[in-house]
């Protein structure tokens, strides 16, 4: 008998149908990979099981009816959750943050708590290092693995994990697989959303395919292939087209120069990194996640100012850090964390798009904002990148992760930025969205703009930069270009140099010195 089975479960946001009549079966000690498009209803659907959204149907846990009407009734029958999005608090520690999801008195022995998270973790073989960090202070990868351990904390005999590896690197990927099989061979069975078909093979058991609200298909994952999975979640998608490339112009957008960056206690979290960008050229910035990544991007968009170095935007000296003066000087940003830094969630679509000083800027006149043209720019932006959405006057909450993302792409394209800063860009998009993404950003390079791309997707870099820089433990080092030696960068992120004679590194832009 399965664990858990929904019978014709449906659920609508106002009057957009997200999840029709769907059936699904779970054993125990089954892993089932849900793969769909963004926007297909993955999340809708795990949202349902964990009762944070309100479902017609019928829900069977152990073969009796059962009602899931709110999270804490989930927790009782059994079933963890990690959601798509982040829901930890950034001002609260590790320890605090695991204190919300297990004491429920007003007394918490946060010592218990530090125990029992440190056993759990040791247990599962997950590592969460410092406990009494804030967790707003933790790179992306080690606030997944917090994630996880919050869900796993307590005995769960349902594991849903709405898209856990799109932050983590391979090893890390690794990692999360060896602690989740065990978890499946010791009975318990796992809902896993994800858009790596990679992983779907490599880990799970069974695989439900979502299209537009419904389920299209059904394998065990020994009568499948990664071909059929992949045409089955997009149906018939039309051939990429890409972007022509014109060679690098030569003009300097971006100038780093041994920019340092010190943590109070004097650390370097950014060690005399130096680099160059010039116009026409994508660079990327490879590495394993917590490495410096997001104190680079902190830097380059003016939320933090190095504490020593220079760096120059079209020649300009920048001088302290300010969001605003980044912006006046043409940098537009795809910020990591879509939700929180790319939009207002609770704002409409077409708000959302003209969001950014300068394409605001366009849109206002002596009469203020020309409601009608930010409209017509608005669907121009839902039209060109295939925005799903019920109209431009919904909000940015209702669209799906994808979505939003595709809305936050357009309004960076729509500035025709000279330096283009984004970070981790495809995170948790499906293969469609994140072609379009893609194409976007060489795009940058044909009106002479330059992009500096920092992703933990190793491949997402390879396929996109003409050069790489590898950050590891704050310093940068040459990755070389195309043809790119693969091997070299993954050894470079594990902080290995390759065993090869190479001259001292220098990433100035190529054939200048
Ligand atoms: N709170 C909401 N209000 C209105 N519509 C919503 C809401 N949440 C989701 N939707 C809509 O429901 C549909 C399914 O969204 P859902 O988030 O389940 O997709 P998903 O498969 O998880 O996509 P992604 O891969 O992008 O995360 C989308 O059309 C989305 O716009
Ligand atoms: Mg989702």
């Amino acid at each position: 008998m399965p664990l858990l089975s929904l019978r014709a479960v449906s659920v609508s946001y106002d009057d957009v149908s997200a999840l029709r009549s769907t059936d699904l079966d779970i054993e125990a000690g089954e892993i089932r990979a849900v793969l769909g498009e963004n926007g297909a209803g993955k999340s809708t659907l795990m949202n349902a099981i964990y009762g944070m959204v309100a479902a017609k149907g019928e829900f069977l846990w152990d073969g009796r009816r059962v009602a899931i009407d709110n999270p804490a009734e989930a927790r009782n029958l059994g079933i963890g959750m990690v959601h798509q999005e982040f829901a930890l608090v950034e001002a609260l520690t590790v320890t605090e943050n695991l204190a919300l999801a297990v004491e429920d008195g007003t007394f918490v022995d946060y010592d218990r708590v530090r125990q029992t998270a440190r056993r759990r973790a040791d247990e599962l073989g997950l590592d969460i290092g410092d406990v009494d960090l804030e967790v707003g202070e933790l790179p992306v990868g080690s606030r997944q693995r917090i994630e996880i351990l919050k869900a796993l904390l307590t005995e769960v005999r349902l594991l849903i994990l709405d898209e856990p590896t799109a932050v983590l690197t391979p090893s890390e990927i690794e990692q999360l697989f060896a602690v989740l099989r065990p978890l499946r061979d010791s009975g318990v069975a796992i809902l896993l959303i994800t858009h790596k078909l990679g992983e779907v093979m490599a880990l799970a058991d069974s695989v439900t395919v979502l299209r537009r609200g419904a389920v299209v298909a059904e394998r065990s994952i020994a009568d499948t292939s990664q071909d059929e999975l992949a045409r089955l979640m997009v149906g018939d998608m039309p051939p990429s087209q890409e972007v022509e490339r014109p060679p690098a112009r030569g003009t300097m957008m971006l100038e780093l120069t041994a920019v340092s960056l010190r943590d109070k206690p004097g650390r370097a979290r950014l060690d005399e990194i130096s680099l160059e960008v010039a116009a026409g050229e994508i660079f990327g910035i490879a590495g394993v996640d917590g490495n410096g990544q997001q104190e680079v991007y902190e830097i380059l968009t003016g939320h933090t100012a190095a504490t020593a170095g220079t760096w120059r935007l079209a020649g300009d000296i920048v001088h302290g850090a300010s969001v605003e003066a980044v912006s006046n000087h043409g940098v537009a940003v795809i910020p990591p964390e879509r939700r929180r830094d790319g939009a207002v969630l609770d704002m409409a679509v077409w708000e959302n798009a003209i969001l950014d000083g300068q394409i605001l800027a366009l849109h206002t006149s002596k009469k203020g904002l020309d409601q009608n043209r930010a409209q017509t720019f608005a669907a121009e932006l839902v039209d060109r990148y295939r925005i799903v959405c019920s109209s431009t006057e919904a909000t940015a909450d209702s669209l799906s992760g994808g979505n939003l993302q595709k809305l936050i792409v357009g309004r960076a394209m729509a500035r025709r930025p000279k330096l283009l800063v984004a970070f981790n860009p495809t995170r948790g998009l499906d293969l469609g969205a994140a072609r379009d993404v893609h194409q976007a950003i060489r795009g940058v390079t044909q009106w002479g703009g330059a992009v500096l791309l920092i992703s933990t997707d190793l491949d997402e870099v390879l396929a996109l930069s003409d050069r790489v820089g590898v950050l590891y433990r704050g310093q940068l080092t040459d990755g070389g270009s195309r043809p790119f030696a693969r091997t070299d960068v993954g050894l470079l992120m594990g902080g290995i140099r390759p065993a090869r004679d190479t001259p001292a590194p220098t990433l100035g832009t190529a054939g200048d010195g």
